[in-house]
């Protein structure tokens, strides 16, 4: 018999807000064969981003993980197939942007490091207490029309070229290199986060720039 194994998965902030990119990623996830048996478009409140990666609490990254997941809108999805867990980290690629494989999501679209445009549960275990949390406190709700909710924002959104993975990039990497934390950097970012940004508001993609732009100054500071 096939066990059909369960998969929490949000496409995060950085993704959501690239509204093109998250629908390519939703859509190369679908086209894994995994069902999809929840969708939700929410904002994270800060007390559930805190629940959600609890296992960081002590991890020095952990505050601004909180803020990252927590500054604009997610999608958030149970994905249920066979082996599924294993199946969509794969697809994902490895944590940080600059070691997963340039052919995975996150060497695709990621940004940098751990702006890295999805979460996957990674473990039986952990899914279930993911999908325990998320329906408990954030609205996750398995729906028989979960898979057309899926592809209707597929429909809306794939269409077109904008992808701004490699200029946003650019500045990110530029930044860091040049050791430049002016008010241009986040500018640029900004601009660069709002271009595909439909139904996202101009301080939620004013807050993800700034989520960024405090990983570059850390970045910058670290190599002082
Ligand atoms: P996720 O939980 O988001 O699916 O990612 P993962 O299992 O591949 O990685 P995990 O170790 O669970 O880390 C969770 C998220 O924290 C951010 N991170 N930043 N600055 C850092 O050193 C650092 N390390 C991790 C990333 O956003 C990562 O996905
Ligand atoms: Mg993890």
């Amino acid at each position: 018999m096939i066990y059909l194994e369960r998969s929490f998965v949000i496409i995060k902030p950085d993704g959501t807000a690239r509204r093109r990119v998250s629908a390519l990623v939703l859509e190369a996830l679908l086209n894994e064969g995994l069902n999809i048996v929840a969708f939700n478009e929410m904002k994270v409140p800060e007390s559930l981003a805190k629940m959600h990666y609890d296992v960081h609490k002590e991890k020095p990254f952990f505050p601004w993980l909180v803020d990252f997941i927590s500054s604009a809108p997610v999608l958030t999805m149970i994905f249920e197939a066979d082996n599924a867990i294993q199946k969509i980290r794969d697809a994902l690629g490895a944590t940080f942007v600059q070691k997963a494989a340039p052919d995975a999501l996150r060497g695709k679209y990621g940004i940098w490091a751990g702006v890295n445009i999805a979460h996957a549960s990674d473990a039986p275990e952990t899914a279930a207490k993911e999908i325990e949390l998320w329906k408990t406190n954030g609205g996750l709700e398995e729906s028989a029309d979960a898979a057309e909710k899926a592809q209707s924002y597929i429909a809306k959104y794939s269409g077109g070229d904008a992808d701004y993975t490699m200029e946003i990039r650019e500045v990110v990497k530029n930044a860091i290199e040049n050791r430049d934390i002016s008010d241009s950097v986040l500018q640029g970012l900004t601009d660069l986060l709002g271009k595909d940004a439909e139904g996202i508001s101009t301080d939620e993609v004013a807050t993800l720039a700034k989520v960024i732009f405090d990983f570059v100054k850390e970045e910058v500071e670290k190599s002082e």
